[in-house]
C-alpha cells in the first residue's frame, strides 16, 4: 500500500507537471452498473444469458443469469430484493461479468459493487483490471462468507491503479476449487460503481497522518443505507481508504457517510465491525526520538449498535503505535444514537518509520435482532510528533 500509494503521488504529480489540465473525476455507477437495461431477449433462455453480449455494455462468459427483484433463488429458496433497481446478475461457477472503462492513465480508482452469497457458505469474488483483450489477471479475492447486512446484500469497495488509459474490468467467481454442486449457482452482483481516488494529502496542524478524518475514499450510492465494506488487503494492493490498510484475514471495516450515519467529523467515517479480527493501519515517517500524539475519536454510528447498561460490555478502540509502551483503550457507553468522545495516545518514536493502529477489542451486534454485526466508529485521526 505504501508502495502503491506513494507511486500514485508520483503519477498524479507527473500528470500535474506534464499537462495543466486537472485529472477528470469520474464518480457514480458505470455504464448500466445497476443491470437495469435488459438483456436481448433472444440471446437468453429463462433467466440464464446465453450471448457474450446481451447484457447492454457488459461481456458475460460462463454461466451468468439474469435475475429480477423478488424471485426466488436456487439453494436456500430466498427471496431477495435487488439493491438498485430490480435487477442484477447471478455468476455461477467460473462465471464473470466484464466491462471496458476510459480512465485517466497513472489515476486510482475505487470500485464499489454489491453482492449478495447465495448457495455456497464461502463464495468468493474476484476482481481484476487487465488491458483491453488480454487474458484474466490473477487479481484479488474478496471474501463474500461473512453477510453483515440484514438484507443480505453487502456492498463492497476495490481499488486499483489505472496503468493504462482504457482497461477492463473484470467481476469473476470462482469455482471453489471444487466441483460445484449446481454450476449455476453463485453470488449475485449489482451496482457496480467507479470513484476518483485523490492520494490524501497531509492534513494542515502537523498532523502526519493521510487520509485521517477518512473524507477520502470509495463511492457510496447516495441512496445506500448499508455502508461500504472495505476487505482486508495485502501491505503492497491499493487500497480503498487512501493512507489506510485494513488488515485482517479476512474481516473488513466499514465506511459510513453522514447521510445515514453519526459521523463524529465531516462526512465520512469508519465502523470497525469485525472486533479484533480487522484493523485500521497507516504507517508515516517520523524522526527518532520525538514526542508524538495521536488523537482520535471514538462514537457510534447511530445505527441500533447498543454497548451499554449491566448486560453489555462498552465498547472499546485501542490505538496502538510503534514505540508506545503500551496501547490506549478508549471506552464508549453506547446507546446507538450517535455521539462520540476523544481518545489520545503520547509516545516516544521509536525509529524512522511510525505504525499507527486502531481496532475495536470487542464484537458488537445491532440491537434490532437481526444479528449484523456492527462497533465502534472512529474518524477524525492525528498524529502530531515535534
Ligand atoms: C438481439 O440479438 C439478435 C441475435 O443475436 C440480433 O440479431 C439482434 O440484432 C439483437 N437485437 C438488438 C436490439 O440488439
Ligand atoms: C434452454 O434450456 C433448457 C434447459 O436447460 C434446454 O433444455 C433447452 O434446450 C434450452 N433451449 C435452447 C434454445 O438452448
Ligand atoms: C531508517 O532506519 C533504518 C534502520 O533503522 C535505516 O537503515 C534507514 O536508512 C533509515 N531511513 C531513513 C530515511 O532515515
Amino acid at each position: 500500500m505504501v508502495v502503491n500509494g506513494a507511486r500514485c503521488v508520483a503519477a498524479l504529480l507527473l500528470l500535474a507537471f506534464t499537462a495543466a489540465r486537472a485529472v477528470p473525476d469520474v464518480d457514480g455507477p458505470l455504464l448500466n452498473g445497476n443491470f437495469e437495461y435488459p438483456p436481448n431477449r433472444s440471446q437468453m433462455n429463462g433467466t440464464r444469458v446465453t450471448g457474450a453480449h446481451a447484457i447492454p455494455y457488459w461481456k458475460a462468459t460462463g454461466p451468468v443469469e439474469y435475475v429480477e427483484s423478488g424471485t426466488d433463488q436456487p439453494g436456500d429458496g430466498m427471496v431477495l430484493p435487488v439493491p438498485e433497481g430490480a435487477h442484477a446478475v447471478r455468476l455461477g461457477s467460473g462465471a464473470s461479468v466484464r466491462q471496458q472503462l476510459s480512465l485517466t492513465r497513472g489515476a486510482c480508482y475505487s470500485v464499489t459493487f454489491s453482492a449478495a452469497r447465495t448457495c455456497g457458505q464461502s463464495e468468493r469474488l474476484r476482481l481484476s483490471v487487465v488491458p483491453v483483450d488480454a487474458a484474466d489477471a490473477p487479481g484479488r479475492e474478496l471474501p463474500i462468507q461473512t453477510v453483515y447486512s440484514a438484507s443480505g446484500w453487502d456492498s463492497y469497495a476495490w481499488a486499483f491503479h489505472a496503468e493504462q488509459g482504457v482497461v477492463t474490468l473484470v467481476i469473476h467467481h470462482g469455482d471453489g476449487g471444487g466441483a460445484a454442486e449446481d454450476p449455476a449457482c453463485g453470488p449475485l452482483v449489482d451496482a457496480v460503481a467507479i470513484k476518483t481516488l485523490h492520494p490524501a494529502a497531509q492534513a494542515a496542524g502537523g498532523n502526519l497522518l493521510r487520509n485521517g478524518d477518512f473524507e477520502e475514499g470509495p463511492y457510496v450510492a447516495p441512496g445506500s443505507a448499508c455502508g461500504v465494506l472495505v476487505p482486508p488487503m495485502d501491505a503492497d494492493a491499493m487500497s480503498p481508504l487512501p493512507g489506510w490498510m485494513v488488515m485482517s484475514y479476512s474481516k473488513a471495516a466499514k465506511y459510513v457517510d453522514a447521510a445515514h450515519y453519526a459521523v463524529p467529523c465531516g462526512s465520512r467515517a469508519v465502523e470497525l465491525i469485525a472486533g479484533v479480527e480487522a484493523a485500521l493501519v497507516q504507517e508515516v515517517d517520523t524522526v527518532p526520538g520525538s514526542a508524538c500524539r495521536m488523537e482520535f475519536s471514538v462514537g457510534d454510528a447511530g445505527d441500533g449498535c447498543v454497548a451499554c447498561g449491566p448486560e453489555q460490555q462498552p465498547m472499546r478502540v485501542v490505538a496502538a503505535a510503534t514505540g508506545a509502551q503500551g496501547p490506549a483503550t478508549v471506552e464508549y457507553h453506547s446507546s446507538g444514537k450517535g455521539g462520540h468522545a476523544r481518545g489520545e495516545l503520547a509516545f516516544t518514536a521509536e525509529g524512522n518509520r511510525t505504525r499507527v493502529v486502531l481496532y475495536s477489542s470487542g464484537y458488537h451486534t445491532m440491537a434490532d435482532g437481526s444479528g449484523s454485526l456492527c462497533g465502534p466508529v472512529v474518524d477524525d485521526v492525528s498524529l502530531v510528533c515535534t
